[in-house]
């Protein structure tokens, strides 16, 4: 599974793309307005971010008209065509706007999908991925997962490209329920990220690899 950090905060993006596990990076207005982040600054932040070794940058439009999107899409991918994706709200124009781009030989994350049918036009526009919010899905109480399994399910059915990219995931262990049910990424703020390798069975091994090879470097005094 290709895991990526969901965040427009710089330290949280330098550190997870350290971290090794990550693959790249997801933004939007809301992560980009609570990081403090205006839209002037972000060439700027994701020069960095690509500079720290994101195989992959998904930015969002700002505009919700396709010529917006259009306007705002060329401007993001100029910044690198390789590793760009646009990211586009899953809605009508949103689509229109994601036909164009595929068509001129960009790569496309529809955001915000949150129907079968959606996924369905997604793979039909050429899309690379279709992000679902796992979390806002479960507010509005959507069983998440189930439908995740079904988008999988109907993407398999139409030997789709398109990967399903969770996002609003609020817990560790619903990466691996996700990864079960042949989800292909995810994108975690960075405390999901963190809770990840957690075990606290892990921990106590090496612990106790610790002292033992604190003892066998000693003078073998016990
Ligand atoms: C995705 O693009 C969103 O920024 C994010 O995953 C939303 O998460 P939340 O619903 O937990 O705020």
């Amino acid at each position: 599974m290709k895991l990526m950090i969901d965040s427009a905060v710089r330290d949280d993006v330098r550190a997870a793309l350290g971290s090794g596990i990550v693959a790249g990076a997801t933004t939007n207005p809301t992560l980009l307005r609570r990081a403090g982040v205006r839209a002037a600054e972000v060439p700027t932040l994701a020069r960095q971010i690509l500079d720290w070794g994101a195989g992959e940058l998904h930015l969002q439009v700002y505009a919700a008209d396709t010529a917006g999107m259009l306007a705002d899409a060329a401007a993001l991918i100029a910044l690198d065509s390789a590793r760009v994706l646009v990211k586009i709200p899953a809605t009508p124009d949103g689509f229109r706007a994601a036909a164009q781009l595929v068509n001129q030989g960009a790569r496309v994350t529809l955001t915000a999908v949150y129907t079968l049918r959606q996924a369905l036009l997604a793979h039909s526009v050429g899309a690379s991925y279709a992000a679902i919010y796992l979390g806002r899905m479960r507010d509005a109480g959507i069983d998440a997962m189930a439908l995740a399994g079904q988008m999988q399910t109907l993407l398999n059915a139409q030997s789709s490209r398109v990967c399903i990219l969770a996002a609003s995931i609020r817990d560790p262990d619903e990466v691996t329920e996700l990864a079960l049910a042949g989800i292909g990424s995810a994108t975690l703020p960075a405390a999901i990220l963190a809770r990840l390798p957690e075990s606290e069975a892990t921990a106590k091994a090496a612990a106790t690899f610790g002292d033992d090879a604190r003892a066998i470097h000693g003078d073998g005094a016990e």
